[in-house]
């Protein structure tokens, strides 16, 4: 019998480099099953490139990343994707010109039989399985034909949040999820987060918000230049700590 990892998701030496700039300077990072890891760090520290790599959508220029124990090269986002990574980036990657049904099932959407109305039963159960997942996240939408175009920043990361959601990604990254968003719509953000483990997931939360990162994170890791500088429990960590390393 194979003995269960230690960790979903594990990183050993990570390195990114752009030409000159070394963006990621050999980082071990670790997720374990059902917690949220709190990731800070000034702006340019390094946290998009790390996750970036860890979500297929980097090449890393060396070191290792290990999914559930297993050493992984992922090619792209879609190789992340099959093995439970979802990503709700820090830019939201939500397509403006689509509905919000279309862009919960984007590139995965029901296939539909080759005949007659199986094409729109297939369609009407994407619209009802879209809204099901949205309200599962506390955004309810006038309608899940709504071009996301015309959203707030907030509906649309509820939109990005409820996609993951579909498809039971077992890992979820979060990139400032809450920026330009409103109170309530970041509430709906941080209930969500927090109640990952609850729900069987892993979570890695991107803000620079120290209070939402407490709120959410049982653990929480500073990077700084590249490098991470800390990596605690969160009950160990205060405020000030942290903002010392930042
Ligand atoms: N595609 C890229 N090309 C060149 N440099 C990049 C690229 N992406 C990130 N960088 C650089 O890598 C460093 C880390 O950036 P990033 O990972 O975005 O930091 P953070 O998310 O912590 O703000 C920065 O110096 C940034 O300018
Ligand atoms: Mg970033």
């Amino acid at each position: 019998m194979t003995e269960s990892p230690d960790y979903v998701v594990e990183t050993r030496n990570l390195v990114k480099s752009y030409g000159a700039v070394h963006a990621v300077k050999g980082v071990n990072f670790k997720l374990g099953k059902d917690e949220v890891v709190g990731l800070l760090g000034d702006n340019g520290a390094g946290k998009t490139t790390l996750i970036r790599m860890i979500s297929g959508a980097e090449r890393p220029t060396g070191g290792d990343i290990l999914l559930r124990g297993e050493p992984v090269s992922m090619k792209s986002p879609r190789d992340a994707m099959h093995a439970g990574i979802e990503t709700i980036h820090q830019y939201n990657s939500t397509v403006g010109t689509m509905s919000v049904a279309e862009n919960i099932f984007l590139g995965r959407e029901m296939l539909t039989g080759q005949i007659g109305n199986f094409g729109f039963l297939k369609k009407a159960e994407m619209r009802t399985l879209a809204e099901q997942s949205l309200g599962n996240v506390g955004f309810h939408l006038r309608s899940p034909d709504t071009r996301v175009g015309e959203l707030s920043g907030g509906q649309r990361q509820g939109v990005a949040i409820a996609r993951a959601l579909q498809f039971q990604s077992k890992i979820m990254i979060l990139d400032e999820p809450t920026n330009h968003i409103s109170v309530k719509e970041t509430n709906n953000v941080l209930d969500f987060t927090k109640n990952l483990p609850g729900r069987g997931y892993s979570g890695i939360f991107i803000s620079h918000n120290l209070g939402h990162v407490f709120e959410c994170c049982s653990r929480i890791v500073v990077m700084s230049r590249g490098r991470i500088v800390a990596d605690e429990s969160a009950e160990a960590l205060t405020i000030s700590d942290i903002e010392a390393l930042l």
